[in-house]
């Protein structure tokens, strides 16, 4: 299944996500769901795993226009000059010379000119050709109406936080009206899993119930709910059976009533870094040369 993004570009609407994957699982992470049929990977500069996922692309024999690479500058980059050199870093590790998907990882609001310098730089790099789409990540409604005020290309994407728990429906009605594709990041709810301090998305009575009406699982019923609603979705794992599990969302469909007893789960509680609240001095670090 692909989306079209505002631009054109073609993008596998599932993505295989490498968040907190240790660089000694990468390679093996990534070859696994390569082989298992994915075809677009999310990493980041910040993930320090970029290395790796250059090194399961080249294993895996695949041509580099089969595999959609999508990866993030980190706020430490932001600034015209400095967002062009974060793209020869991230190229560099992962051995490529175009990115299909490059995006500001997070906004700073409290330095919203750093933001648009570095979106600035995004924009060269898109009409370079070295990058085929340039988005955003974890821009709040304020945060894109004021990235609109000084672009010229409006972003590809936004990935945020979206699972049945946390929806941010402004977000994603303020994406759609800009002709932004919402892509959702934690999207079978791991946060609400590794992030103590709530429920666990992942056993929800109600998602089971309709898991179990399907012959599927909790993961496999999320994610499809985000397809069918014309989401991108990135989940992560590092082991086999799930990351082969978690792609087996192409033969069956959820009904209306389903995907709207699974929005009526929503609490409205983040559970990921509140967007407003990073600043380089609490999240700053120097992500490493190439
Ligand atoms: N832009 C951002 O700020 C941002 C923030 C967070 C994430 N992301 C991106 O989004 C991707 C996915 O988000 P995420 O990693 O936070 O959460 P997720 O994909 O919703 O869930 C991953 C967690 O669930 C477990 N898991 C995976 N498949 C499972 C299954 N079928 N059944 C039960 N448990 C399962 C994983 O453990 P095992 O690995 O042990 O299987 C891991 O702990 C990331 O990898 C990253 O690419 C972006």
């Amino acid at each position: 299944m692909e989306l079209t993004l505002n631009n054109g570009i073609r993008m596998p609407a599932l993505g295989f996500g490498v968040f907190q994957t240790p660089p000694d699982e990468t390679i093996g992470a990534v070859q696994t769901a390569l082989e298992a049929g994915y075809r677009h990977i999310d990493t980041a500069a910040a993930y320090g795993n970029e290395r790796e996922v250059g090194e399961a692309l080249r294993r895996s024999g695949l041509d580099r226009g089969d595999v959609f690479i999508e990866t993030k500058v980190w706020i430490s980059d932001f600034g015209y000059d400095q967002t062009l050199h974060a793209f020869d870093k991230s190229a560099g590790k992962l051995g490529v010379d175009t990115l299909d998907l490059f995006i500001l990882h997070q906004a700073l609001p409290s330095r919203f000119d750093l933001t648009i310098d570095a979106y600035k730089a995004l924009e060269t790099l898109l009409a370079d050709g070295r990058v085929r789409a340039i988005g955003v990540s974890n821009f709040m409604s304020d945060h894109l109406a004021a990235l609109l005020e000084h672009s010229g290309v409006v972003p590809a994407v936004n990935q945020i936080e979206v699972h049945p728990y946390f929806a941010q429906r402004d977000v994603q009605d303020a994406d759609a009206a800009a002709g932004i594709l919402t892509q959702a990041w934690s999207p079978i709810g791991g946060i609400t899993a590794y992030r103590e301090g709530g429920a666990n998305a992942l056993q929800d009575p109600t998602i089971a119930r309709i898991g179990a009406a399907h012959g599927k699982t909790p993961a496999q019923v999320m994610l499809r709910w985000h397809l069918q609603q014309g989401r991108s979705a990135i989940p992560k794992s590092v082991r086999p059976d799930r990351i082969r599990e978690n792609y087996t969302v192409f033969d069956f469909a959820l009904t209306e009533a389903e995907l709207a007893a699974i929005d009526a789960l929503d609490t409205g509680i983040r559970r990921g870094p509140e967007p407003n609240q990073i600043t380089l001095e609490t999240y700053g670090r120097e992500i490493p040369e190439a």
